[in-house]
């Protein structure tokens, strides 16, 4: 992978994925550290490493143990090739080894908590207590520290938990100071990164913003770019970029496909419009999206029809926006993020892809080439360089909603009767959620309207027969797994008392308590 905008003036530390979850959390801890990290394969040789330059290679945990045959190993060159190194976890076994230590299984396994005693502060452990608790997780242990090191920390069943060589700027630890639940953790990585490798801090919001808008700047020269705007934290802080950059010879798209939030699609417009100044193009396309879905009630049939209105009307924005000029619009900008590249396996540059024309008006051959400044950038990063362009936090702190929108929270036909009344509710859920104060714990809390079943109820004089409505709140890290969201009692009433009293089509709600797996976050 290349190397950050501007990388020549941050120093670079690779973390090396040993195959555990933990390597995407340590290269996001380093850059807290104020420090540029890149993800890089284990299986990626020595020498490629070393020449990228790196101020100091971190090696993660991972799921093996040393003495197992497929167990993945590193070049023992590393260790003496004059770059800093850290290890935690199996990185550390995997450097004890390398370096004439001793690494043996004892019997001993720890999960978890677990006290440590620092005997030794030395430079990785100053000012760190001498009783504190870290999260492990091995079953090998270090019995003996190569030669040359000094031991500054044990448990009750590892005698060596933490080394180091200062002269060498060589260390590691037998745990993850990555995991929230070790304490102390950012400051033992601190140590390693500013006073054992003298790593400079230079990895800052402000930096990141100027760089990347630096790059983008080079990049596209004098020609135009487009972006598709969804509404969402990524495509936005992406365009905010790019408008910096190129000013008024960016253009976004807001598809409108009718399938938002109450009131969703004119804030987010208006949001934007303010805190960008970016020339802002709007699609209605609420007819075309609705035609196309009707009569559908199949997940998977109305994902793809979505999707291929949106390609569409896309296109054809594209169309109008190139007009009669002979300019190509030759950049598309997207907002893919650090974690897809690293899960799509890394890769280097950027990279062109055609378009495909449903429509006619476009040349032919007509190719984009991709512009994509949040490559390198965690989430976090993201929302916080898109609160330094000022973009506002209805935009950067928004919670993640799915590109198909309401389409995939009623359960049955879309049609716009159905929409509205689940707009209704939704919106409710919303107020009343950040009205509690809410927002920043609940990860997302989809409202579903049943719409193909009625159940009978009893109102003021009368008997009903209306739709139930789920309420869908969880927590979560990533996305990736969640559990349901323990809401407080007051404001399940509060929400259920209002829709019922106020959606007069809805006669009861219900709340889904079903983590993921096995339930997905939306029903559909
Ligand atoms: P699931 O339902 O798979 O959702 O547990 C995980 C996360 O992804 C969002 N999601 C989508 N986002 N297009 C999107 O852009 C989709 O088709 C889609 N389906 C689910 C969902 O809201 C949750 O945050």
């Amino acid at each position: 992978m290349t190397q950050a905008p501007g990388a020549e003036e941050h120093d670079l530390v690779l973390v090396v994925d040993f195959g555990a979850q933990y390597a995407q959390l340590i290269a996001r801890r380093v850059r807290e550290a104020k420090v540029y990290s890149e993800i890089v394969p284990h299986s990626m040789p020595v020498e490629e490493m070393l020449a990228k330059n790196p101020k100091a290679i971190i090696l993660s945990g991972g799921p093996s143990s040393v003495y197992a045959e497929d167990a993945p190993a590193i070049d023992n060159a590393l260790f003496t090739a004059g770059t800093p190194v850290f290890g935690m976890c199996y990185g550390f076994q995997l450097m004890a080894q390398g370096l004439g230590g001793t690494v043996d299984d004892n019997g001993a396994r720890e999960y978890g908590r677990t006290p440590v005693t620092v005997g030794v502060s030395g430079t990785l452990l100053k000012d760190i207590p001498p009783a504190h608790n870290v999260w492990m997780s091995h079953g090998d242990s270090v019995s003996e520290a190569p030669e040359g090191f000094t031991v500054l920390a044990s448990t009750a069943d590892t005698p060596v938990a933490a080394f180091e060589n200062v002269e060498k700027q060589l260390a590691g630890v037998q745990w993850h100071p990555e995991v929230l639940h070790s304490e102390h953790g950012q400051k033992v990585l601190e140590h390693f990164l500013w006073d054992i490798a003298g790593a400079r801090q230079t990895w800052t919001i402000g930096n990141i913003a100027e760089d990347q808008i630096e790059r983008v700047r080079e990049q596209i020269g004098d020609h135009r770019a487009i972006c598709a705007l969804s509404g969402g934290v990524d495509s936005a802080v992406a365009a905010a970029i790019v408008a910096k950059a190129i000013g008024d010879r960016l253009t976004c798209v807001y598809v409108d496909h009718g399938l938002m939030r109450k009131n969703e699609s004119v804030a987010i417009e208006k949001a934007f419009r303010e805190s960008t100044g970016a020339e802002l193009k709007i699609v209605d396309a609420e007819k075309e999206f609705l035609d196309a879905l009707a009569g559908v009630t199949d997940p998977e049939e109305k994902r793809k029809i979505i999707g291929r209105e949106f390609i569409r009307c896309f296109e054809r924005a594209e169309v109008e926006i190139l007009g009669d000029s002979d300019e190509k619009v030759a950049f598309l900008v997207q907002g893919t993020l650090y974690p897809d590249v690293v899960e799509s396996g890394g890769g280097a540059g950027t990279s062109n892809i055609k378009s495909h024309h449903n429509v006619g008006g476009l040349p032919e051959d007509l190719e984009f080439e991709l512009v994509e400044p949040l490559r390198e950038l965690f989430k976090d990063e993201v929302r916080a360089v898109g609160s330094q362009l000022g973009l506002p936090d209805e935009i950067v702190q928004r919670q993640p909603f799915p590109g198909p929108g309401l389409g995939i929270r009623i359960i049955g036909e879309v049609t716009k009767e159905r929409l509205d009344i689940l707009r209704e509710a939704d919106a409710i859920a919303r107020e009343e959620m950040t009205l509690a104060g809410l927002d920043r714990d609940i990860w997302q809390m989809p409202v579903v309207l049943l719409a193909d079943v009625r159940s009978v109820g009893v109102q003021g004089d009368g008997r009903t027969y209306g739709h139930p409505v789920v309420l869908r709140p969880v927590t979560s890290e990533d996305a990736m797994t969640a559990d349901w969201a323990r809401l407080p009692y007051e404001v399940m009433e509060r929400i259920s008392t209002r829709i019922t009293n106020e959606v007069s089509e809805i006669n009861r709600v219900t709340v889904d308590i079903t983590s993921k797996p096995p339930g997905t976050i939306e029903w559909e």
